[in-house]
């Protein structure tokens, strides 16, 4: 099963599995990571699943999937990087075994 690694703003960090189809948000919130909310449940509507994907990662992840995360990701509480996702809209494959994504200061 794919692993991935969350990078809490502190620096410490945990390594979990996320099922392939699954995405990273519900994998932060079924291992008990926090860092992300998740309030909507991937609708996606809240932008409290923000995270910056690491850079090792960002060709393999790409950018925001579309217009509407795009301007979700406006309204998220911290500082918006060219790296910013919604955790919610990335869905783990195999070929994301391994990925890093590194969690904001705050959803709120
Ligand atoms: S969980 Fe609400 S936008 Fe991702």
């Amino acid at each position: 099963m794919p692993q991935v690694t969350y990078i809490q703003f502190d620096g410490s960090k945990q390594t979990v599995d996320v099922p392939v189809g699954e995405n990273v948000m519900r994998g932060a919130l079924y291992n008990g990571i926090d860092g992300i909310a998740g309030e909507c449940g991937g609708a996606p509507s809240c932008a409290t699943c923000h995270c910056y994907v690491d850079d090792a990662w960002t060709a393999k992840v790409g950018g925001p999937d579309g217009d509407v995360e795009a301007e979700l990701l406006e309204a998220a509480a911290a500082e918006i990087k060219a790296t910013s996702r919604l955790s919610c809209q990335i869905v783990m494959s195999e070929a994301l075994d391994g990925l890093v994504v590194h969690l904001p200061e705050t959803q709120y």
